[in-house]
């Protein structure tokens, strides 16, 4: 295994009713700025929960930050911020209003320019307001991680620091009932696909790392259909398995001591930025992808995972591969998510495109050996159509 420092220090209030766990969270001092989205909240009876929890609290409220959030949007906070004195904001939504909150948190104190330096320049911050979180949709981990993802013009760029990594996060899986099928699904397969970038490289003896992920795999592939159909989709110990992995799946730990391959979310995010496709179904169209472009660097870890996921321990390597990659995509299938770019009307006319946005963005030499070059995620791109 390779060497590691690890830390996560959000603090998890897990299960039905958590979200009155805030009023101590929360110091009593505290000048909050509670950030959500679209209104979902409203609707399901989240927000209600949050002002009763924060009553005794002195706080103001920022809404419309939307899926993929944008720079734009997440600026007009900062007059807020200053105007009320606000020492503390508490993000409740899904992973583009916590990625939000965590931009707000840098720029409220970042002291250059233009705060879209800390991500496109990867200038460090020096400070940042502290977050919580209640989170309402399972899926990209950012409740518990150090990272975010903003837009600006098209360009859809991460940032991490671990000054923006929430304090604490209310995992409550009875608030995911409102989820569409669609934003479940879209949790189920993020999850899933984290997981396999910190496991799909090649082994380093981390049998810690690969038996949890191994764990996470399969417990999506058992519930994440579950929450689909029709009799379990409202099984409270259905979603909250499915909340708790997709945490584990991006919290650091699975992925501390072995190599990683990001390039399914690097090539994603290009696809999100340029045609505004939802982040995980681009992930389920790029990964069954990057699973056969590079099958020849992962061999060992695709054996092991058809092996370990899917029991295939009969016939040759190579038809062993095969069958585990398109287990994957009927996995993605049964999780009512595309597995190719055909099926969301992208055609060869825009990997040029998606290729000179990559480069543009650094991302030259992605993979567990950097050896992702353009040129391969244009074959990924063409095994995608
Ligand atoms: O805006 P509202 O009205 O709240 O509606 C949201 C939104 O329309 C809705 N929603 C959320 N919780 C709900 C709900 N609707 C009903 N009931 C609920 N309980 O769902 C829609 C999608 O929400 P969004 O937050 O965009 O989804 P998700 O959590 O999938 O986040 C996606 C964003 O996270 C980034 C992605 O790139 C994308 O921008 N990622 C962040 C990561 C990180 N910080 O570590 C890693 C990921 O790989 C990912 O890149
Ligand atoms: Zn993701």
């Amino acid at each position: 295994m390779l060497n590691f420092s690890f830390q996560n220090t959000t603090q998890i209030h897990f299960g039905e009713g958590q979200i009155k766990a805030i009023v101590r969270a929360i110091p009593a001092s505290a000048r909050i700025l509670v950030t959500y989205g679209g209104g979902s909240i409203k609707a399901n009876g989240v927000y209600d929960q949050v002002a009763e929890a924060l009553k005794e609290h002195t706080w103001f409220e920022f809404s419309g930050i939307e899926p993929n959030p944008s720079y734009d949007t997440l600026m007009k906070s900062l007059e807020m911020i200053r105007e009320h004195d606000i020492d503390f904001l508490l993000a409740v939504g899904g992973g583009s209003v916590i990625d939000g909150t965590k931009f707000i948190a840098g720029a409220a104190l970042f002291k250059g320019e233009d705060p879209w330096d800390f991500v496109v320049k990867r200038q460090r911050l020096e400070q940042a307001l502290p977050i919580g979180c209640v989170l309402t949709l399972p899926a990209t981990g950012s409740e518990t991680n150090a990272g975010a993802v903003v837009t600006r013009n098209g360009d859809k760029l991460s940032f991490h620091s671990p000054l923006v990594r929430p304090v604490f996060a209310v995992l409550d899986p009875s608030v995911t009932l409102s989820l569409s099928d669609r934003q479940i699904s879209n949790g189920v397969v993020d999850a899933f696909v984290h997981t396999m970038e910190q496991y799909l490289t090649y082994s380093v003896n981390g049998k810690v790392q690969d038996r949890f992920s191994e764990g996470l795999l399969l417990t999506l592939i058992e519930e994440g259909p579950k929450a689909l159909a029709a009799d379990t989709k409202n099984d409270l110990e259905v979603r909250g398995n499915i909340m708790w992995a997709a945490t584990m799946a991006l919290n650091g730990l699975v992925g501390a001591g072995v190599p990683q391959d990001w390039s399914t979310h690097m090539i994603g995010h290009e696809i999100t930025g340029t045609y505004g496709v939802d982040h995980a179904r681009t992930l389920s169209i790029v990964l069954p992808a990057v699973m056969k472009v590079c099958r020849e660097a992962k061999r060992d870890k695709l054996l092991q995972y058809a092996e370990r996921i899917w029991d295939l321990t009969e016939g040759d390597e190579d038809s062993r591969i095969s069958k585990a990659i398109a287990l994957t995509e009927h996995f993605f299938k049964m999780m009512q998510v595309p597995v190719r770019l055909s099926q969301i009307d992208i055609n060869a006319s825009a990997i040029d495109t998606l290729i000179e946005k990559l480069t543009k963005h650094g991302m030259t030499e992605l993979g567990e050996h950097g050896d992702i070059t353009p040129d391969v995620s244009r074959q990924i791109l063409t095994a995608a159509l």
